[in-house]
C-alpha cells in the first residue's frame, strides 16, 4: 500500500483540546509520534496499548506477504502454491535469505555449503545422550540448538556478512541432523551420521541396511511440507527470533528461543495436538459431540483458526493435495475420515463461520507425518526444520534494519503505589498456607 504526502491522521486530544497531525505511511502511524501528545511537561506522552500485537507492526519487512482475508501467502512475491509445486526446500531457503530464486550455479553452491555442514560435533551426541529416554524431541531441540552457540562462539560476530551467512547455512544444515538425533535417542536407536547427500530420512529410518532409500514421492512430499511453513512473517516464533536477536546475541541462542516459542500448542505444537485430538475423537460418529464441546467452550478445535487468516489457509489447501499423493502410496490414514468430517461440520456451523475459523496448516499435516512414519512428538520438530530459513532471514533483515533497536515494549503499570516495607510480624495471619494463584482465562497465539 502506498500513500501520498498528504496522508495524515488528525487527532484531537479532548483532555487539552489540542490537535495533532500524524503522518500515515504504509497504512500505519508511528506509535512514537503519539508521544508528542501530552497533558503536562513531565508527561511521557501518549502510548498505544496493544497486548498480543493485534494491530501493531513491529517491523517493515520485504520477505513474506500475507493477505489473511483473501487467503494469500507469498514469499518474496512468489505465491506459495507455485513454490510448493515447483521448488525445492533449499531453493526456497535461498529465496527467503536472498530475495531471489537461485540460478543453477547459485543453488549448487548453496546446496554444497548446506550439505557440508550437516555433521554435528561428537559432543552434541553426548549431551543428547544425557536426556531422559522419553524426553520430548522439541525439548531436546531447544537445548541442542542453543548449545550450538557454544560450539561456534564466532557466531556472535554477525556483523561480518560472510561469517553471518556461514552460521545461517550451518543452522539450516544441522536442524535435520539434530531432529534425527532427538528421534533416534527417544527410540534407543544408534545415531546415523549425515551422508552428505542431505538425506534426512536416512538419518531417521536407517536400520541394518547400508542406506535407507526413501520412496521419491514421499521424500518430495516431505520437502513440500518443509516449504509450506518456511516463513510466515511476524508469527510468535519469528517474533521471538527477532526480539531475542535484537539483544545482539548469536543466532543459535536466538533460534533456541524461536524453537521454544514454536513448541507451544497454539503455535507449532498444534500439529501434534491435532493428531491427539483426532485419536481422541476416534470415529466419524463422535464428531458432532466433540464439536458441541468445542462450542461450549470446553476446549479449542486444534488446527482451526488463525490470527491472520480469516479465510482458508492457503497452506492447508496444498497440504490436502499432498495428503492425496501420500495416501495413494501409504494407504489411507484411518483418521482422515474423522478429519474430513470435522472440517465439513465445522465449516457449515455458525459458530465457526461467524468467527471465520478455517482449517490452518496444522490440520492435515499431522495425518501425513503419521503416514510417513513419524511419531506425534516429532511433528513440531518437522515444523521447526521448515521454519528455520524464515527465522534466519527475518533475523538478518532485522539486524540490517537501521530502525531496529533492542526490542523493549512499554507497559501500563496497574500495581500498588509506593508503600513501606512490612516486617514478617507486621504482615498478620493469612487463612491458607499459600496465597491462591490467580485464575484467569488463557488467550491464544
Ligand atoms: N476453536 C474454537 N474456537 C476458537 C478457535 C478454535 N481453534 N480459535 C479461535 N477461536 C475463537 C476464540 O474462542 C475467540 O472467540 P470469542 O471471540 O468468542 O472470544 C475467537 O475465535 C477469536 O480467537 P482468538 O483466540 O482471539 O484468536 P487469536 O488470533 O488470538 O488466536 C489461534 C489464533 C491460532 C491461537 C487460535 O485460533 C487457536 O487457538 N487455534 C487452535 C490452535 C492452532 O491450531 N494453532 C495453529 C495456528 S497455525 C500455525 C502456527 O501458527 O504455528
Amino acid at each position: 500500500m502506498t500513500e501520498g504526502s498528504g496522508d495524515t491522521l488528525t487527532v484531537i486530544d479532548n483532555r487539552t483540546g489540542r490537535t495533532y497531525q500524524l503522518p500515515i505511511s504504509h497504512g500505519a502511524i508511528r506509535a512514537a509520534d503519539l508521544r508528542q501528545i501530552t497533558v503536562a511537561d513531565d508527561d511521557f506522552g501518549l502510548m498505544s496499548y496493544d497486548p498480543a500485537f493485534m494491530a501493531t507492526a513491529s517491523c517493515r519487512s520485504a520477505i513474506t506477504f500475507i493477505d489473511g482475508d483473501r487467503g494469500i501467502l507469498r514469499y518474496r512475491g512468489y505465491p506459495i502454491e507455485q513454490l510448493a509445486e515447483r521448488s525445492t526446500f533449499l531453493e526456497v531457503a535461498y529465496l527467503l535469505m536472498n530475495g531471489e530464486l537461485p540460478t543453477k550455479q547459485q543453488l549448487d553452491k548453496f546446496a554444497y555449503l548446506v550439505v557440508h555442514h550437516t555433521f554435528v560435533h561428537e559432543n552434541v551426541k553426548k549431551f543428547i545422550d544425557g536426556f531422559h529416554h522419553d524426553a520430548h524431541p522439541m525439548g531436546i531441540l531447544v537445548g541442542a540448538v542453543g548449545a550450538l552457540s557454544t560450539f561456534y562462539p564466532e557466531a556472535k560476530e554477525f556483523t561480518d556478512p560472510v561469517n553471518r551467512r556461514l552460521q545461517m547455512a550451518r543452522l539450516i544444515a544441522k536442524m535435520p541432523t539434530l531432529a534425527a538425533l532427538a528421534y533416534r535417542h527417544s527410540r534407543g536407536l544408534p545415531y546415523v551420521y549425515p551422508d552428505n547427500a542431505g538425506n534426512f530420512l536416512n538419518m531417521m529410518w536407517k536400520m541394518s541396511e547400508p542406506r535407507y532409500e526413501p520412496d521419491p514421492t514421499l521424500e518430495h512430499a516431505l520437502d513440500v511440507l518443509f516449504i509450506l511453513p518456511a516463513d510466515h512473517e511476524q508469527n510468535c516464533s519469528t517474533n521471538a527470533m527477532r526480539s531475542v536477536g535484537s539483544s545482539h546475541v548469536d543466532p543459535y541462542s536466538a533460534a533456541a528461543a524461536a524453537v521454544a516459542a514454536l513448541y507451544g500448542p497454539l503455535h507449532g505444537g498444534a500439529n501434534e495436538q491435532v493428531l491427539r485430538m483426532l485419536r481422541e475423537i476416534g470415529s466419524v460418529e463422535q464428531v458432532p459431540a466433540y464439536v458441541a464441546r468445542v462450542k461450549d467452550g470446553e476446549f479449542r478445535l486444534m488446527g482451526f483458526g488463525h490470527r491472520v487468516y480469516k479465510n482458508y489457509d492457503p497452506r492447508a489447501r496444498v497440504v490436502r493435495q499432498v495428503a492425496e499423493t501420500v495416501f495413494k502410496i501409504t494407504g489411507l490414514n484411518r483418521l482422515l475420515q474423522v478429519a474430513v468430517e470435522l472440517e465439513r461440520i465445522a465449516l457449515a456451523d455458525d459458530y465457526f463461520v461467524a468467527k471465520k475459523l478455517y482449517p490452518n496448516v496444522d490440520f492435515y499435516t499431522g495425518l501425513i507425518y503419521e503416514a510417513l512414519g513419524f511419531p506425534v512428538e516429532m511433528f513440531p520438530v518437522l515444523f521447526a526444520i521448515g521454519r528455520t530459513p524464515g527465522w534466519l532471514a527475518q533475523w538478518e533483515e532485522s539486524l540490517l534494519d537501521p530502525e531496529q533497536r533492542i526490542a523493549r515494549p512499554r507497559q501500563i503499570y496497574l500495581g500498588q503505589p509506593e508503600r513501606g516495607y512490612l516486617s514478617l510480624e507486621e504482615r498478620g495471619h493469612a487463612e491458607s498456607e499459600l496465597a491462591e494463584p490467580p485464575d484467569k482465562p488463557f488467550g491464544g497465539d
